[in-house]
């Protein structure tokens, strides 16, 4: 995303922070609402044309309870019981407007009473992979697309990063704002930092990464960095490898540890590579580094976190639990997971 000259004078990032960005919904999407519930397009509310309210604020992807309980009350005695039998299978929660529409045609409402039934479009959060520093017009995102076959073996797609990924044309302006994170690089420049980001949680690291090649270039005391990156393949999924590799030769990354898990029969992820480094990640931590995790907050965080105690158990003769409360404490464990 390149900053517009009147979005740079207000758009002030550091790295770790997050864009919250704003998409749309699919015009024909959007029109076959508009002809399903014979709503004109001429129709305004609140002083925008319908055809922006369906795009821009609210959301037809996902649904409310209130709205499949409107619905169910318009239904015959047979339609009710497929209803109820999706119902029971939690088949909803990855139902759409136009899959009910489909599934049920003879559902109406009027554009007053259909509004209030669905959810607010509510902006997603992206880290940033790029510094200001180094791209002072820009603001670098790292997408992955959200995609699985539905109830109905149709194939669905995440609103926002399917938005971004697919339809956000070049050239065309997206609403952003910035949001300020906790995640944030030490003061001390000098000191050591351990990055882990799986996936899209490399993002973060990579604006880390940026700034710490700025200060070093400045003449700063800029101290080691050692990123641990994985994901399924190296073909396709080694983002920024060049960018690394240059890194790694200019000494701006002396530790590179790469984790491809399905390049093998047995899975390998970033927490392995931890293990075989043990000894060394844990004489990083004992002289002061700080340690960093960003992406899955589901598994992979939480691995992490076992494979961090279980270095800290075996290298450095203090309880675990003990050791993480300190390097919290000094803020120098911290995470960014989602
Ligand atoms: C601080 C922070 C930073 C983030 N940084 C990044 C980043 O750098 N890059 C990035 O790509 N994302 C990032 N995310 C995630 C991002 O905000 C969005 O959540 C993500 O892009 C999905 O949004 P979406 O609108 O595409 O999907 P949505 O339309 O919101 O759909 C996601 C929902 O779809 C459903 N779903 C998804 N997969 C399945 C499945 N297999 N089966 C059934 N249901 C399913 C689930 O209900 C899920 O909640 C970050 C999140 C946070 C909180
Ligand atoms: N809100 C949303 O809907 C949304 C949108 C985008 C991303 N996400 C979530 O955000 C997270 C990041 O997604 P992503 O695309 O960046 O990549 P990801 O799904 O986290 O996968 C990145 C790498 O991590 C591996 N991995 C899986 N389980 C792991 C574990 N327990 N420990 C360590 N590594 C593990 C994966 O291996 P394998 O796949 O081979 O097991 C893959 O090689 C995921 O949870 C994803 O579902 C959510």
């Amino acid at each position: 995303m390149v900053l517009s000259e009147s979005t740079l004078e207000t758009f002030d990032f550091r790295p770790g922070d997050s864009v919250a960005l704003w998409s749309k919904n699919n015009c024909l999407t959007v029109g076959k609402v508009l002809q399903h519930f014979a709503i004109s397009e001429n129709d305004a509310i609140g002083g925008k044309t319908i055809i922006e309210c369906l795009q821009k604020q609210y959301c037809l992807s996902h649904l409310t309870e209130t709205f499949l309980g409107a619905i169910r009350t318009q239904l015959t005695e047979n339609e009710c019981e497929i209803f109820d039998h999706y119902g029971e299978q939690n088949a909803f929660k990855t139902a759409s407007l136009l899959d009910i529409i489909e599934l049920f045609p003879s559902i109406k409402f009027s554009v007053e009473e259909l509004l209030p039934l669905l959810k607010k479009m509510k902006p997603r959060l992206y880290s940033i992979a790029s510094a200001q520093s180094m791209y002072p017009q820009q603001l670098q995102l790292i997408v992955a697309e959200v995609a699985y076959e539905n109830f109905r073996q149709r194939k669905r797609y995440g609103v926002a990063s399917h938005y971004i990924c697919n339809e956000l044309a070049l050239g065309e302006t997206i609403e952003c704002a910035i949001v300020h994170a906790k995640f944030k690089l030490p003061e001390d420049c000098s000191k050591n930092v351990i990055m882990v980001g799986p996936g899209t949680g490399v993002a973060p690291f990579r604006a880390f990464l940026q700034e710490r090649a700025v200060l070093r270039r400045q003449g700063k005391n800029v101290g080691e960095n050692w990123l641990f990156f994985g994901d399924q393949h190296r073909n396709g999924n080694s983002y920024y490898q060049k960018e690394f590799e240059q890194w790694q030769l200019d000494g701006n990354l002396s530790h590179l540890d790469l984790a491809f898990s399905r390049d093998q029969e047995h899975k390998i992820y970033v927490q392995d590579r931890m293990h075989e480094h043990g000894k060394e990640l844990w004489s990083w931590l004992e002289c002061g580094a700080c340690f960093y995790v960003c992406g899955d907050a589901t598994h992979m965080a939480v691995d992490v976190e076992t494979t961090l105690k279980e270095i800290i158990r075996q290298y450095g003769q203090i309880t675990p639990d003990t050791f993480l409360t300190q390097l919290k404490s000094e803020n120098r464990y911290q995470r960014d997971v989602y």
